[in-house]
């Protein structure tokens, strides 16, 4: 029987920690490389720097187990392994759409130069099209006499929050430009997502890049869709909430990514598509570069359309005025702050002079470190208390499920602006608060005459 590939894995956040210890509980030995010896430490002693549901536990299990352990030195922890996973940030580059590769040079580079033995090296992280074949080159050019690679792209589509069950049962494994050699030992490596019936598209390297960036792309789009139709809503009269859950019915749309509201932040889409839109003018491929900015202008535009709310709510001026905000984290079940609509609504009217009052259940202290001059509570009692108006901007489930008649007890005045479309309208209104939403504007009152005509009221007896 061959003896299992020992994997390395290069980056420990949120994707090579995850994978990290998925490939742990797949079976194999693993070293997490970081060059941050304060997350390997922490990671070592069963602590993970961030919030996400599962993978502490996942983390302490297999470092008990003796199959995961970390490491800052990248050389020792290349020439024990046969499989290296390349798992580093590609963030947008400052003052550009474009994204910044030096990351995923440079770990390629060091693992490519102190490699002992043959090996695999596998991209993971989301990078612009035509990246691999560069980075080949890369490898050509560093690895030791007599030693042989072959570098590979296996996209990783984990969403933060739910990443531990992502990685253990992704939707589906992509190998991009694999050798049939190398094709063999990734099936082996993913012996148990594909037992479980885990679809697997081999294909080139190109087209491997491009399935990540494009799936992020699509998401994106879908929720800027539905936020431009939540416009004509709030134009015309209609409710979004219910026009979305009509059209989710179709199974050719389908009804995830189509809440409507304050829109997508956090440290993937946002990015993803400006560096898409950056490599497909590079390459001339205009029409997807339109798109892209057409997704990315009214995403931020729906931050500024919360603002207005708020503005308008409040009479124009938010000066001195003292604002609850419920939700600083880009979505529930993260403490992430990255590109935070949230965050961001909250420290613009900050800026209007607002006393802005923030809670969140997980990342209060992410959102302190990021904007420190807003005042942030440990409850949301706290954050509604004698506010003048209250934002929901994190669709928390504890939000979700506030009473409203107990939060009408707590504010000044009972003005409240559901950012996320999580609320129930009529429960809140019924409460007796001045309720506004985007792309749900408030019902306007039934018409004095009878819309059920005699025809139609005999029809309906007659049955
Ligand atoms: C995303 C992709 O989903 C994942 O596959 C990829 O690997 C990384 O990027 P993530 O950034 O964790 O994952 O968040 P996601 O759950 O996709 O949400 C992104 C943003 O869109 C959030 O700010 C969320 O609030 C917003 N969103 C989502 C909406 O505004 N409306 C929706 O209907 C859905």
């Amino acid at each position: 029987k061959a003896t299992p590939p020992r994997i390395s894995v290069i980056g420990t956040g949120y994707l090579g920690a995850t994978h990290a210890a998925a490939m742990a509980e797949m079976g194999f030995e693993v070293v997490g490389v970081d060059v941050d010896p304060k997350k390997v430490e922490a990671l070592s002693a069963g602590k993970v720097p961030f919030f996400e549901p599962g993978l502490p536990e996942l983390i302490v299990k297999h470092v008990q187990s003796g199959r995961l352990r970390f490491t800052t030195d990248i050389a020792e922890a290349t020439a024990m392994s046969d499989v290296h996973f390349i798992c580093v940030g590609t963030p947008q580059q400052r003052g550009s759409n474009a994204a910044n590769l030096k990351f995923v040079e440079d770990a390629t580079s060091a693992v490519a130069s102190s490699m002992t033995h043959d090996g695999l090296i596998v991209g993971k992280s989301t990078v612009p099209v035509g990246t691999g074949m560069r980075l080949r080159e890369i490898v050509a050019g560093a690895l030791p006499d007599g030693v042989s690679a072959e570098l590979i792209w296996n996209p990783e589509f984990l969403r933060e929050g739910k990443a531990v069950m992502d990685t253990l049962a992704p939707d589906r494994i992509v190998f991009g430009g694999a050798s049939e050699q190398a094709e063999a030992l990734m099936r082996v490596v993913y012996a148990m997502p594909i037992a479980t019936g885990t679809p697997v598209i081999a294909c080139d390297l190109p087209t491997a890049e491009l399935v990540k960036v494009s799936a992020n792309a699509f998401l994106a789009t879908k929720i800027s869709f539905i936020n431009a139709i939540a416009e004509v809503c709030e134009a015309a009269g209609a409710d979004v909430s219910v026009l979305a859950d009509a059209l989710g019915h179709d199974v050719r749309i389908g009804r995830q990514f189509l809440n409507a509201g304050l829109g997508f932040g956090g440290g993937c889409l946002p990015k993803d598509i400006r560096a898409l839109m950056y490599r497909s003018s590079e390459l001339g491929a205009y029409s997807a570069a339109s798109l892209m900015q057409q997704v990315d202008e009214i995403n931020m535009g729906q931050r500024q359309r919360v603002i207005d709310l708020a503005l308008s709510a409040l009479g124009g001026s938010v000066l001195n005025r003292r604002i609850g905000v419920l939700g600083a984290a880009f979505k529930p079940h993260t403490d992430d702050v990255r590109d935070s609509p949230a965050l961001n609504v909250a420290a613009a009217l900050h800026l209007r002079g607002a006393q802005v009052v923030v809670f969140d259940p997980e990342a209060g202290a992410t959102a302190k470190a990021m904007f420190p001059t807003l005042t942030y509570v440990d409850n949301m009692e706290d954050a509604v208390a004698d506010a003048d108006a209250l934002l929901v901007l994190t669709e928390w489930a504890e939000f979700v499920d506030a009473d409203p008649v107990k939060m009408h007890e707590l504010v000044n005045t009972p003005v409240v602006i559901d950012a996320r479309n999580c609320l129930d309208a009529d429960a809140w209104r019924g409460a007796g608060w001045d309720f506004r939403a985007l792309g749900r504007p408030a019902p306007v009152a039934a018409p004095s005459v009878p819309v059920t005509t005699g025809p139609l009221r005999t029809l309906v007896a007659a049955r």
